[in-house]
């Protein structure tokens, strides 16, 4: 019989969120009556901006000629795409790039699991503690750790807390760590880095040898000034950091699929024999063999998030969401509910009512003002005793959810 891969079994649970529709299915089979707002998993619900969805249909269109029918496409996206998002997204940071370092996918979450296929399993990686649970479960799928302890922590990982104590900011090792995993805006707390606190860790990254994987999915919820947008703001980046974005949040592509990965030409790793080798190469090789590119008509709908008009329609729909957010935080804080981010990202982390734990909390909310978020615990052992709501809800839905929380636990 063909072996499995067992380091699958060291998985404590199910993933997160398909564990949460579970719940919430078994919530609504039994009470199918129930007018259930879902604010748990991060997934948009505004329709697609009207460019947008013009350029899609045009990309379907052109397949349907032979004169401009598309086959397949590169490997790492069309440059058309590449050099949009170079022009719209990167230079106004003052960040240059070349489309030859900018990845074209069907979004970050393949992406920040796929990377770990070009880093050697001996690497030491370190993780935020509560975390986007992909980076994590992927590390035991790959077989990097050992089993988990009591807390839940895996062997071989470094972790690094992020409570309230310090406002939600990983401390930078005192060890060697090789990879190091960073999100801002961040999923789950909703907080940001400043570039004082990404100066640091590009500065450790640099004097260790070190790469960032640095995940920069919300960017776009930025609403402060001089927060950055990107790791590459900061000098040094393009030699330590590989960057994530997604089309998924910013302009509403969680069912359309489209992200990109950037890894710039200087960044470079070591092999067995201790000589350096380019990791762009490497995701170059890993991505020509392993993935055939995003469909034609999905990368000219993503170029049309960057045409004047996209733009201006996303960004409604951007303040739309950080409207929703904005309701969310001053409603449950005006109800004695100690809440954090939702000012810079989508995502409002608030303290259980009640010390409860966060799952208790999250049965309780279901089963009282049937209303899903996403437990913190579910993001890491630090997360207990939080709980994270999405702000991609519709407007009256959000309204409601609120009011509902108030009612029951205002003070
Ligand atoms: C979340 O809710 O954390 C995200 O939607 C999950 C994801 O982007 O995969």
């Amino acid at each position: 019989m063909a072996r499995i891969n067992d380091s699958y079994l060291k998985l404590q649970a199910g993933y997160l969120f398909p564990e949460i529709g579970r719940r919430v299915k078994e919530f609504t089979d039994a009470n199918p009556e129930a007018a259930v707002i879902r604010l748990g998993i991060g997934d948009v619900t505004l329709p697609l901006a009207p460019a947008v969805l013009k350029a899609f249909h045009d990309g379907v269109d052109d397949m349907a000629k032979g004169e401009s029918f598309h086959g397949y496409g590169p490997e790492q996206g069309y440059d058309w795409l590449s050099q949009v998002i170079i022009d719209k997204a990167y230079k106004p940071l003052g960040v240059d790039l070349k489309t030859s370092e900018v990845f074209i996918s069907d979004g970050s979450k393949c992406d920040c699991a796929n990377i770990l296929d070009i880093f050697d399993l001996g690497n030491k990686v370190a993780i935020c503690d509560p975390v986007y649970p992909v980076y994590n479960d992927t590390n035991v799928m790959v077989g990097r750790t050992g089993e988990a302890d009591d807390k839940g922590y895996y062997a071989g990982i470094h972790y690094m807390p992020c409570i309230g104590a310090n406002n939600f900011t990983p401390a930078i090792p005192t060890e060697k760590v090789d990879v190091i995993y960073l999100c801002y805006p961040n999923n789950p707390t909703g907080v940001v880095a400043t570039r004082g606190d990404l100066k640091k860790w590009v500065d450790y990254a640099l004097a260790n040898d070190a790469v960032i994987l640095f995940d920069a999915a919300y960017e776009a919820f930025i609403t402060e000034a001089d927060i950055p947008h990107s790791i590459y703001e900061i000098e040094g980046a393009r030699q330590c950091a590989i960057e994530f974005r997604s089309f998924s949040k910013t302009a509403g592509f969680t069912g359309v699929r489209c992200g990109l990965v950037v890894v710039p030409e200087e960044l470079m790793g070591t092999t067995a024999s201790g000589e350096k080798y380019s990791f762009n190469k490497l995701w170059n090789r890993r991505q020509t063999t392993k993935f055939n590119g995003v469909s034609y008509p999905v990368q000219k709908a993503a170029a049309a998030v960057y045409s004047d008009e996209g733009w201006t329609q996303i960004k409604k729909n951007i303040d739309y969401y950080m409207e929703n957010a904005r309701i969310i935080r001053e409603g449950l804080t005006s109800a004695g509910i100690t809440c954090f981010g939702g000012v810079n990202a989508p995502y409002i982390w608030l303290e259980t009512p009640e010390g409860m734990s966060s799952w208790d909390f999250f049965d309780k909310l279901l089963n009282e003002c049937h209303v899903v978020g996403t437990p913190g615990s579910g993001f890491g052992p630090s997360g207990e005793g939080y709980f994270r709501l999405s702000a991609f809800g519709a407007r009256d839905n959000v309204e409601t959810a609120v009011q509902r929380i108030k009612e029951k636990w205002g003070k």
